[in-house]
């Protein structure tokens, strides 16, 4: 059985593909892609929430959004090694991501202004994050799919911080709950962009549904969230703003509004509210952390010369 026969029994066998086995060039690069543009969005997704851990309203707040943010850091670092698997240098990819050749998701690049905010994060965002995560736990490559079932288990404490939060401050005075309800207006389309753009204009879902690296479609995975998250606005007691939205008993799932598909392209082309922010950001903290990389390099150079004494 040739190599290719071989990757291809693998995939149709729905096994999973490791990183000493063969693979074609097409399925690394796209894994290479995919993976290090998720690792990206993790590492970028810590900016919009870290901005309040300063100004969390109490110590327990302040504990959570921490323990939140280094998780996001956590899970950059378990994917940048996973797309490391695929012969990726992690140097490389964080250059390519602040020289604007590789992306991140879309839904950081909206500004932060209300600590409502960090509680529709972990709804929507972590929510949503959620609903695409799950099924990539069986992608067919072996270290992003173990990468994603960590990853997963941290993303429903996240979620569930975030909904947590909003329950509180809709207990709370008139002006709590008008803050969670803009903060809703602000996120929820963005929220629903963030799968990608639709099925009808995804270059890459159908090769990337054929190796199994993705399990649904952009749109399916939209559908999902939608689906899951109109009972918990309704028990939260906010309104989401799409008013196409009501149950279809004949689709046996929700009819919804179109997303400004304008939009999403925008700010995956750098024009939203906060990308030249973000990436500033992001070269100055790697920038500022040149020294303890050529530290790490040169402890790690005297302990090699040492071993060869
Ligand atoms: N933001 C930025 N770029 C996007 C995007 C978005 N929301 N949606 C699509 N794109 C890009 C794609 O990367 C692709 O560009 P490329 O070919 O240069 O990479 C182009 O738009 C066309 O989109 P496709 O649908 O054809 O691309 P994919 O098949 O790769 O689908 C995806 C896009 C659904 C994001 C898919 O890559 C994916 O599932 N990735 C893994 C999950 C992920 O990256 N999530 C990002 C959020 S991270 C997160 O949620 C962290 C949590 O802790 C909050």
């Amino acid at each position: 059985m040739s190599l290719q026969a071989q990757f291809d029994d693998t995939i149709r066998r729905d096994h999973r593909i490791e990183p000493r086995d063969w693979m074609p060039e097409g399925y690394r690069k796209t894994l290479i892609r995919q993976i290090a543009q998720h690792a990206h969005s993790e590492i970028i997704g810590m900016q919009p929430e870290g901005e309040w851990i300063t100004r969390a309203p109490s110590l327990r707040r302040k504990a959570i959004l921490l323990a939140k943010v280094q998780d996001e850091a956590g899970h950059g670092l378990y994917l940048y090694s996973a797309a490391e698997t695929l012969g990726a240098d992690r140097a490389d990819l964080t250059e390519r991501l602040i020289g604007g050749r590789q992306k991140y998701s879309s839904i950081f690049n909206y500004p932060t202004p209300s600590f409502a905010d960090v509680g529709v994060i972990g709804w929507f965002v972590d929510g949503a994050a959620i609903c695409n995560q799950v099924p990539l736990c069986r992608s067919s490559y072996g270290p992003y799919a173990r990468a994603m079932v960590r990853i997963c288990k941290e993303e429903s404490f996240h979620q569930r911080q975030g909904y947590e939060l909003l329950l509180t401050m809709m207990r709370g005075t008139e002006a709590q709950r008008s803050m969670v309800q803009d903060a809703v207006d602000r996120w929820w389309w963005p929220s629903l962009m963030m799968f990608g753009p639709p099925d009808t204009d995804s270059p890459n879902t159908a090769q990337s549904m054929a190796w199994r690296i993705k399990r649904h479609t952009n749109d399916e995975l939209r559908q999902r969230f939608v689906d899951m998250t109109v009972p918990q606005a309704e028990f939260l007691g906010v309104t989401l703003p799409d008013p196409e939205l009501r149950w279809s008993a004949e689709r046996g799932c929700h009819d919804f509004g179109t997303p400004d598909w304008a939009e999403l392209r925008r700010v995956i082309d750098g024009d939203g509210p906060c990308n030249a922010e973000r990436i500033a950001r992001r070269r100055d903290a790697h920038e500022g952390g040149a020294w303890v990389r050529e530290a790490a390099s040169a402890h790690a150079a005297k302990r090699a010369a040492q071993a060869e004494r």
